[in-house]
């Protein structure tokens, strides 16, 4: 990697022309392998994008085994004669059921790592039971099934060259900002896939700015916010970048009203392949899907993946949350296992929620209270549940790739209680490899910085 050249607090906002070199491979080259490898990046998984089905699968071998064995054994000891008829009927009429039951949870579609009742569940300092993706790790399904072919071993890699990076960040205290997990996953993507241009919706003080500058020094960025970074000098750090056109302050304009053709024309964009959108602006990720496609653009990510029942704007994850989906979908029986593990951890995690949440009166909710929440909660549009559903299958139907970020580490290890690992994918440095985490140099991380995940998601979308 060339190391990076990092522009602190220049005041000029003018756009520079430079551009690499075109010749390396495409980023959808980079981005897709035809390899199928599970929602994390490794081993050979269904298409999908799902979770990694082994664990499911070695129950119904465990539960197949043991209600054969029962019926061999119960017809075995009923022997040949005609008396011991129904002892037969019983044990095959018991063999279908529970091979019935246990089958039938790919049709119900609960994620692969749902376990009710856990054996690897752990308990940290505080006796916290993280149980990752205990309640399901919904994704959305990707058109044919490609995924990033990016492996958990390149994250590790990766973490190891960041950390000294993020440390000399500008901006340490970063509070209503990208936190260290967020800031690592938008770093490694713009790292891994090279674009030509990146474009930033939702600025706040720069430091996305800064990260993308880290991942990519020579790469000119679009900077959108309505207040300029810059305004935010007077007051504290700040990152104003020096290779950065910003529509910011009284030059602002939505994502949404750009004129891109004439914009990308102005910066010799030609091949719109080659560029990352990053979106950190709260708004409806439905929108701003159909904005980026309708604008040619495919490579996005999106800061806030809100899971369903949290969150201030309607995300890929809750639209994506359909009981169709592997791991998608809950239950709103308030006497059913979910409603029991969801209410017994809103008590240990702060942005848990609990069946009422996500069911409102009557259940009438759906885990997004009969809205599309937009612009940080302030225009939000009634949706019924049918839109709701749509709405996934049109997001599926321009979707390529959907990866979700897992969080760096372990609660165990950074002490976050603010998302709840029972709806999120096992972390890079799981709980309990304490060395790991101090090599990598994350104990020396102020905890603050592990507050931030939300399951930020790379999307590479496409038109039909
Ligand atoms: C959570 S902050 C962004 C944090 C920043 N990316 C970081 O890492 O520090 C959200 C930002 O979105 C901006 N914003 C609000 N509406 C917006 C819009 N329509 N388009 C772009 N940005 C918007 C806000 O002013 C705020 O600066």
């Amino acid at each position: 990697m060339s190391s990076p050249r990092p522009v602190l607090q220049v005041q000029s906002t003018t756009p520079t022309h430079r551009y690499p070199n075109l010749s390396a491979p495409s980023m959808l080259e980079r981005t897709l392998s035809s390899r199928r490898v599970n929602s994390y990046g490794e081993g050979d998984a269904e298409a999908g994008g799902g979770a990694d089905e082994s664990k499911t699968k070695k129950h119904q071998h465990i539960f197949f085994r043991l209600t054969t064995r029962a019926s061999n054994y119960l017809a075995r000891i009923a022997g040949s004669g005609s008396f011991y008829l129904p002892c037969i009927v019983v044990s095959l009429f018991l063999f279908f059921c529970l091979s019935f039951l246990f089958t039938s949870r790919g049709f119900v579609c609960i994620s692969s790592s749902y376990r009710p009742v856990s054996s690897t569940a752990f308990f940290d300092f505080d006796g916290i039971d993280a149980d990752f993706g205990a309640l399901g790790v919904p994704c959305c399904r990707s058109k044919h099934g490609k995924t990033v072919e990016w492996t958990s071993k390149d994250l590790l890699k990766g973490l190891e060259e960041f950390v000294p990076i993020y440390e000399t960040r500008p901006i340490k205290n970063n509070m209503y900002g990208m936190g260290f997990d967020h800031s690592f996953g938008l770093w490694f993507i713009a790292h891994w896939l090279k674009p030509n241009l990146m474009i930033e919706s939702g600025a706040f003080k720069g430091h996305s700015t800064w990260v993308l500058r880290q991942a990519m020094p020579d790469t000119p960025i679009i900077s959108l916010s309505p207040r300029h970074p810059e305004k935010y000098l007077k007051k504290g750090p700040a990152y104003v970048d020096g290779n950065c056109t910003y529509f910011a302050g009284k030059d602002f304009v939505d994502f949404g009203s750009v004129d891109w053709p004439k914009v990308l024309k102005e910066h010799g964009i030609l091949d719109l392949s080659r560029v990352l959108i990053f979106f950190d602006d709260h708004q409806n990720e439905l929108k701003r899907v159909e904005q980026a496609l309708k604008a040619g653009f495919h490579h996005l990510v999106f800061e806030d993946n809100y899971d369903t029942g949290t969150g201030d704007h309607y995300s890929l994850r809750q639209i994506c949350d359909q009981s169709y989906i592997r791991g998608g979908g809950h239950s709103c029986f308030i006497d059913s296992d979910e409603a029991r593990i969801r209410s017994r951890r809103k008590k240990l995690w702060e942005k848990a929620v609990d069946i009422e949440e996500l069911c409102g009166p009557d259940e009438a909710w759906w885990g997004v209270r009969g809205y599309m929440r937009d612009n940080f909660n302030h225009s939000n549009k009634p949706i019924s549940y049918a839109q709701h559903f749509q709405n996934s299958r049109y997001v599926e139907s321009i979707l390529d790739v959907y990866w979700e970020l897992p969080p760096v580490a372990g609660p165990s290890l950074t002490h976050q209680t603010r998302y709840d690992p029972a709806r999120t994918p096992p972390p890079i440095v799981e709980d309990g490899r304490y060395g790991l985490f101090q090599r990598l140099g994350l104990a020396n991380l102020d905890k603050s910085v592990f507050n931030g995940y939300t399951q930020m998601v790379y999307l590479k979308i496409s038109e039909q």
